[in-house]
């Protein structure tokens, strides 16, 4: 049981205790996590911290997505394309 949100471009995102900032963007429908190397977009991709495929923005510091568990209230956002 969880209503805690954080913000993704300023739009709250729920998540469930424990899950990792791009399981809640994945399971709220954001399939790409911003702009990558052109053409290609950053996403949820391996889940391990493995390829790097899933850097955002967490309140201000470039971090992989998929290995920051989310908290109410944190600011993300796009990593700023091409890994940054
Ligand atoms: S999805 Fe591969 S590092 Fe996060």
């Amino acid at each position: 049981m969880s209503g805690a949100t954080f913000f993704w471009m300023g739009r709250s995102i729920p998540f469930q205790e424990g899950e990792s900032i791009a399981s809640a963007l994945d399971a709220a429908g954001m399939v790409s996590f911003g702009p990558g190397v052109p053409p290609s977009q950053m996403r949820f991709f391996c889940g391990i911290g493995a390829c790097q495929c899933c850097l955002v923005r967490v309140d201000g510091a470039t971090r992989e997505a998929c290995l920051t568990a989310a908290a109410a209230g944190l600011e993300v956002e796009p990593a700023g394309g091409a890994h940054g």
